[in-house]
């Protein structure tokens, strides 16, 4: 048992307190119950007399739930410093560079990945992220698709086989995709919850994506697809079609990719990467138009080596309200319950009576110092379970 008090503004993302879409109280109390899921959170005058003794008072700070990053790469050995070096000396970013990272993957061993992995999911703890989800996708061989996986496990429940991220130098492209949606998918999917493809420029087009999502959906994994993030074309369509939980990056879209989104009432979430955007030096999607047509919106971080090497939510919702036009209280609640919707979860990414005890206590009074003081460690202390993960109360 655990009780909080003191807390200037909860943000429970709760939408049966009427309080709108953030369910923020103000002057409020939490209570982890044993099962470690949250046993009362509301007004701390309303703290039920047989938890005030035990409280413990947090002096006037903000508790928000813990991010949810519903998209990283975490898997993967070496970095491409020297490629961000020349980008930002003049080079574009390509999908080519993958490459580079499945050369240094193949080289390393479990140990190495599972190391390198752990070592990125601590660094997001530290900023408040207590799910992520993560993929394979720089192995590109059965056997190191398949290691790839079994090291994302060691650090995640939210898996994804991307055996479909580029086509690998010694493959033509029609060999591999029956790969993918034979040998490789046969050994990935027992160590994967969801498969996705990397569907856009010098990745893969249009119909093998369709068919190894196809695959993919038949042997029992759910789906997410990486859409129009270097151009327009044809992805988001495809996830719509196929009612993916998420399309992500959603950089290039047209009206038509807009309202198909909206169509799905929120089935089909739009992840939003806007670090992604920040490190390659492209333009920031359009979030503002997708909210206004009532498309359900996640932000995540996409933690790769390639065009985003940092772990940071609290980044992507400055991001987010300074350069994509979404109000702070949109950026807070498409970082915690839209990454949930994303991986269609609803135990994780609100503090709702019954969900998991995943929060993050904040060096402010409220949520809106995220956006509002950009690039400080604004995060005190992580709960997990209801469990003190990272930082300090004090
Ligand atoms: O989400 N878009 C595809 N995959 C990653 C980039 C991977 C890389 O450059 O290594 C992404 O941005
Ligand atoms: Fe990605």
């Amino acid at each position: 048992m655990l009780v909080l008090a003191g807390i200037s503004s909860l943000v429970t993302n709760d939408i049966t307190l009427e309080r709108g879409k953030l369910g923020v109280v103000e002057n409020a109390a939490l209570v982890v119950g044993d099962d470690n899921k949250i046993a009362f959170a509301g007004e701390a005058a309303n703290l039920p007399r047989e938890f005030k003794s035990s409280a413990i008072d947090i002096n006037g700070r903000a508790v928000i739930p813990g991010f949810v990053d519903s998209h990283t790469h975490l898997v993967f050995g070496g970095d491409r410093a020297e490629e961000f070096e020349a980008r930002m000396s003049g080079k574009s970013y390509s999908a080519g560079g993958i490459r580079t990272t499945v050369a240094a993957t193949r080289n390393s061993n479990n140990d190495a990945l599972v190391a390198n992995a752990r070592r990125l999911a601590n660094e997001a703890l530290h900023t408040g992220t207590t799910t992520l989800e993560t993929k394979s996708g720089y192995g590109l061989s059965v056997i190191d698709e398949t290691r790839s996986l079994q090291v994302a496990n060691a650090i995640t429940s939210e898996t994804t086989f991307l055996g479909a991220h580029v086509v690998p130098a010694e493959s033509q492209v029609n060999d591999y995709v029956g790969l993918i949606c034979g040998e490789m998918l046969k050994n990935c999917a027992p160590h994967a919850k969801w498969i996705d493809v990397f569907c856009d420029r010098g990745a893969f087009e249009v119909d093998h994506a369709r068919a190894i999502l196809q695959a993919g959906a038949k042997a029992g994994l759910g789906l997410r697809i990486h859409a129009n993030q270097l151009q327009h074309g044809g992805g988001v369509q495809l996830g719509v079609e196929l009612g993916v939980a998420s399309c992500d990056h959603c950089t290039h879209l047209d009206a038509a990719d807009i309202s198909a989104l909206a169509d799905t009432q929120g089935k089909t979430v739009a992840t939003l990467l806007p670090t992604a955007e920040l490190c390659t030096r492209s333009k920031f999607p359009d979030a503002r138009r997708l909210l206004d047509a009532g498309v359900t919106v996640a932000l995540a971080s996409d933690c790769n080596p390639g065009s985003s090497y940092t772990t940071s939510m609290p980044l992507a919702i400055s991001l987010a309200v300074l350069n994509m036009k979404m109000t702070c209280d949109e950026a807070v609640w498409s970082a915690t319950a839209g990454g949930a919707a994303a991986l269609r979860r609803t135990d994780i990414g609100n503090l709702a009576v019954g969900s998991n005890a995943d929060f993050a206590v904040l060096n402010s009074r409220s949520h809106i110092h995220l956006a509002y003081r950009p690039g400080v460690q604004l995060v005190d202390a992580v709960f997990v379970r209801g469990q003190l993960a990272a930082g300090s109360l004090r």
